[in-house]
């Protein structure tokens, strides 16, 4: 693999673009790819075999643009595990690797989690706390509808506010729990409404933590690139539906002089 090549990130949809913005904030000089499959978003209400599918599509596509690694900025796709990437010539990051490491030195004795259902089932978020954190006790709870409605893009519908409160409360009930994950790359983008509604729960982002262990991994197979800037995104939905919701976060080339360069791909 070139060090130069770029890094791909995949995800449902514009979720990914969460951990983008960390990524670029923390890794500058790197050129970076970000595939969203906007038109079959959601993928957490999908079996796993559609999952593989989707993914190995995707993964295909970044392939032919000779990525060096990529990140599943996706946790519902990242908790397949292997058999979605196993065959792929380049890494492949899952940025569910590293949830642990931004609750660890708070030692936290319990932790909620609100992720897609598919990621939930999976089992795989208690699974990677307590490697790290035996003794901590994890309430997930799986949101069927909150991806999708931030997706459409709307972030201030009352629908998102309900659904929230759906899942919040259903933690809640279960354990009286003062931090809670956020567990789909979706939600970030509604952070201000989550703390909004609840304002003595510590919600955690852990994009910046995910970000520190690509830039880490990055470091230890010396793929380093100092001499590159560049951003380029394909999404399979509305080129300016994505553009905007990019906006919002800030999203742009490192070049400052150029806009973001923005194709619609068919998956
Ligand atoms: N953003 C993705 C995740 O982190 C998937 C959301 C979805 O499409 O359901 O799980």
């Amino acid at each position: 693999m070139n060090k130069n090549g770029a890094i791909g990130f995949m995800d449902s949809g514009v979720g990914g673009l969460t951990v983008l913005a960390e990524a670029i904030k923390q890794m500058p000089d790197e050129n970076f790819i970000y595939l969203g499959d906007s038109k079959n978003c959601p993928f957490g209400n999908k079996s796993a075999e559609e999952l593989v599918n989707l993914g190995g599509d995707m993964l295909r596509f970044l392939e032919s643009k000779k990525v060096k690694c990529v990140m599943l900025a996706c946790n519902t796709m990242s908790s397949l595990g292997e058999v979605l990437y196993r065959d792929f010539p380049f890494p492949v990051y899952r940025i569910i690797t590293s949830v642990a490491d931004s609750i660890e030195d708070k030692n936290l004795s319990a932790v909620g989690v609100i992720a897609t259902e598919f990621t939930v089932r999976s089992g795989v978020y208690k699974e990677i706390i307590n490697k790290s954190l035996p003794d901590c006790k994890v309430v997930a709870v799986g949101s069927k509808n909150l991806a999708r409605l931030v997706e459409d893009g709307d972030l201030k519908s009352p629908l998102i506010k309900e659904e929230i409160k759906l899942s919040v409360d259903k933690i809640l009930t279960e354990y009286p729990v003062k931090d809670i994950m956020l567990g789909c790359t979706h939600f970030p983008f509604v952070m201000d409404v989550f703390r909004s509604l609840y304002p003595d729960i510590n919600f955690i982002d852990p994009a910046a933590a995910q970000c520190r262990y690509l830039s880490k991994m990055l470091k230890q197979e010396d793929m380093v690139n100092q001499n590159g800037g560049s951003l380029e995104i394909y999404t399979s939905g509305d080129i300016n539906a994505f553009l905007n919701t990019a906006n919002l976060l800030g999203i742009k080339q490192a070049d400052k002089s150029a806009t973001i360069n923005i194709n619609e791909v068919q998956l």
